[in-house]
Formats: structure tokens, C-alpha cells, sequence
């Protein structure tokens, strides 16, 4: 029975932290670990036993690709152990998302801060960030991020 890492990502850099967090489940001894994004890993929800979904904040939401995979599946992550995580520019998560995210009842969500990078950026992109007053830079920590996994591998059956 497989632990399937999902994440929403437009630039990469949640992909990179969900990468990150599967490397470190296998490294901590956890078998059968997937990583995936949110359009590949439905066909593998029935295996798995332990859900991991991470997605980036953009405009004070999560990314679509996020947000439709865990509402169109809410059913079926009822039954399994759920972990969410959130990446974003901001250093702490907008309670509102988290108290939406709570909804799903995950064993534990987590906010890591992200990364924004002006040349991976369309003009409206770049324009948003700079009325949002938006910091560019690689905010993720990957010690936060490396904890978490491990702790998360004594939790995922
Ligand atoms: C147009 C735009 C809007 C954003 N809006 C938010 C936001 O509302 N809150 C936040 O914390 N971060 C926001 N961010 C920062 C992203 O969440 C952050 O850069 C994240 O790490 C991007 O993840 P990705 O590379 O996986 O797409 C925004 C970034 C962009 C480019």
C-alpha cells in the first residue's frame, strides 16, 4: 500500500518541495513512496493509504489544480490519513485558507514559505507582485521541510 505525495505547483518550486518530502519519506524507510502532480496521481488515489497534497497560494487561494483535487476526492481522502501542505510568499498562512483546509479534516496541514522568481513570471504575474509589494527570493527551509517529512514518516501507514 503506497504514500502518495500530490502537489499543485505553476513554477516548480512546490513541486520541488513535494519531491523533497517524498526523497525524505523514502530515506526515513517508508515503502512505496509516489510523488505526483494533482493530474496523474487520481489514478492512483484507490492503492494509497496515506495522502500527502501540497499546493502553492496565489491570489489568497490555493491553485486550482489543488483546490479541485482535494474537493473532487474529498470522498475517498475521507479514508485515508491526509496530510496538506501550503506554499506561498507570505510568511504565515491567511487563516482563512487554513480554517478552508481544516474542512477536510487532515491529520495536519503545514505552511512552508516558497519561492518567487521574477524571470519565471508573465507581465501580469510580475505586475501583481509588484502592486502586492511581493519580495522576491527562495524563502523555502528546507530543514522545516526535511523535519516535517520525518515526523511524517512515523505517521503514514
Ligand atoms: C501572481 C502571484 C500571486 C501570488 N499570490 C500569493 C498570495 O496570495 N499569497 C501568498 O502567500 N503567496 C502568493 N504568491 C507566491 C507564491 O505562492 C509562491 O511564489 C509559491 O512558492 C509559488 O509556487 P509554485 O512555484 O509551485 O507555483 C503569489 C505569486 C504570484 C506569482
Amino acid at each position: 500500500m503506497s504514500t502518495l505525495v500530490v502537489y499543485a505547483s505553476r513554477h516548480g518550486s512546490t513541486k520541488q518541495i513535494a519531491e523533497q518530502i517524498a526523497r525524505q519519506l523514502r530515506l526515513a524507510g517508508v515503502k512505496e513512496v509516489k510523488c505526483l502532480p494533482t493530474d496523474e496521481a487520481e489514478a492512483q488515489l484507490p492503492e494509497a493509504k496515506s495522502v500527502i497534497v501540497g499546493s502553492p497560494v496565489y491570489a489568497n487561494r490555493w491553485h486550482p489544480d489543488g483546490a479541485v483535487f482535494v474537493e473532487a476526492n474529498r470522498q475517498e481522502l475521507e479514508d485515508k490519513k491526509l496530510f496538506l501542505f501550503s506554499s506561498g510568499g507570505s510568511p504565515d498562512l491567511e487563516p482563512t485558507i487554513e480554517a478552508g483546509l481544516a474542512d477536510y479534516a487532515p491529520e495536519e496541514q503545514v505552511y512552508f514559505q516558497g519561492k518567487l522568481s521574477k524571470a519565471s513570471l508573465n507581465p501580469i504575474e510580475k505586475a501583481m507582485i509588484y502592486f502586492a509589494k511581493g519580495q522576491y527570493g527562495d524563502y523555502r527551509d528546507w530543514t522545516k521541510i526535511n523535519t516535517w517529512a520525518d515526523q511524517l514518516a512515523r505517521k503514514v501507514v
